[in-house]
């Protein structure tokens, strides 16, 4: 059956799309066709956050000022919508679209995860025609958002490690990688899991490095659902929040990550025959680090940028092998903490200088402030190239 698609956000109606496997993406939660009375009554009570749907904007107004290089800045506003916001990131209309167009997968993912059914340690989501376990409706509602942006021309992910057509253009175009479901093993324990993309200029996504994206975000699906993205040459790291009637609101920018004893180890397996990683381990915990480990790399990591400090490491030994994904999860990353004016590293280089090879790269890495990355390296390896750069270089 053929079926005329909609993206639901404000501001962008794309032009109808055939498609046998639309019916995913677009339709709205059950929510949205609730009686009027009952939306009434919703509207008339508090409990169900009437003070977040009228938000009123802080006072911090756009405001242009220049940086220390003469170049202008924007500044955006807290309260704007994610359409506001963008129009400010950036000129590149295609760019908004895509981000936009992601949005509503993150949507349509979040209200999936949330009334998935699990057992065992399958979610499986059966509302619908069809059953499918939840990473792989993530995946799909993924590919469709970007087919349906126009803009993309070949997205990749992490459960599909091959470069699929979405038949955009190559020039002006976009390439996407993705992991639809990072965590799906905790989804079962209702732990926060999230979408993780980087988006590329083109038609490439190896022979480039992680510096070469032009945005990347995650979507985070927690007690709240939010969407945390970075612009290129924009500054800051931006943080979403998804409002009861569907849209996203900006709620947080983080431009620093300072100093702070919190500490989330990854791959610790790997302690039993890496000593340094045993050693950076024991500092940690002698210097009394508070642990925040969910052992899902989007909330793990996402706790950085919100409480603008911290340090995350996932690191390897002989017997524990590198098992982060460079394209999927590490680069994307990479560029959500280093906009946030956070560091990230291999154990040498910033991820972000990292060639990406083969689509299925894998690496160790840590994220976090500047000083925390310096010991992480020289802990590691006897030394780090960062003790000569001046925190905020990365903002
Ligand atoms: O992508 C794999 C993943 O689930 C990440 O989300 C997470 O950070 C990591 O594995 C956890 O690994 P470990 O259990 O080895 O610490």
């Amino acid at each position: 059956m053929e079926t005329s698609v909609t993206c639901y956000s404000r501001g962008i109606i794309l032009p109808s799309v055939s498609s046998q496997r639309s019916s995913t993406l677009v339709s709205p939660p059950p929510f949205f066709s609730a009686s009027s009375s009952f939306k009434q009554r919703l509207k008339s009570s508090s409990i169900f956050g009437d003070s977040l749907r009228v938000a009123p904007r802080s006072q911090l107004k756009a405001t242009k000022a220049k940086n220390n290089g003469g170049s202008t800045v924007t500044k955006c506003e807290i309260g704007q919508s994610l359409e506001e916001f963008l129009r400010e990131a950036t000129p590149d209309k295609g760019l908004r679209t895509l981000l936009m167009c992601m949005g509503e997968a993150l949507r349509t993912i979040a209200f999936k995860v949330r009334t998935a059914s699990c057992g065992g340690t399958a979610c499986v989501n059966s509302f619908g025609d069809e059953q499918l376990a939840v990473d792989m409706l993530a995946d799909k509602l993924l590919f469709e958002a970007l087919q349906y942006s126009h803009v993309c021309k070949y997205a990749c992910s992490e459960e599909v490690p091959e470069l699929q057509d979405m038949g955009g253009p190559v020039e002006g175009g976009f390439s996407v990688a993705f992991d639809p479901l990072d965590g799906s093993s905790i989804v079962d324990t209702n732990f926060t899991v999230g979408t993780i993309f980087g988006v590329w200029p083109g038609d490439k996504l190896t022979g480039v490095t992680g510096g070469d994206q032009v945005a990347a975000a995650m979507g985070i699906y927690g007690p709240r659902t939010t969407y945390v993205l970075a612009v290129k040459g924009f500054p800051g790291t931006h943080e979403f929040l998804l409002l009861d009637e569907g849209k996203w609101q900006h709620v947080k920018e983080t431009t620093e990550i300072n100093e702070g004893k919190m500490f989330s180890p990854g791959n610790l397996r790997a302690t039993f025959d890496n000593s340094e990683y045993s050693k950076l381990i024991d500092y940690y915990v002698k210097e009394k680090y508070t642990l925040r480990y969910t052992g899902g790399m989007v909330p793990d990591v996402n706790q950085i940028i919100v409480k603008e400090k911290g340090i995350f490491t996932n690191v390897t030994s002989p017997t524990a092998k590198a098992k982060l994904r460079l394209l999927f999860e590490v680069a994307p990353l990479g560029l959500l903490i280093e906009n946030a004016g956070g560091f990230s590293s291999d154990g040498y280089n910033s991820v972000l200088d990292k060639t990406i090879v083969n689509l299925d790269d894998r690496t160790q890495v840590a994220y976090g402030s500047k000083n925390e990355i310096i010991r992480f390296e020289e802990t590691l390896y006897g030394t780090s190239r960062l003790k000569n750069v001046p925190i905020g270089a990365n903002a």
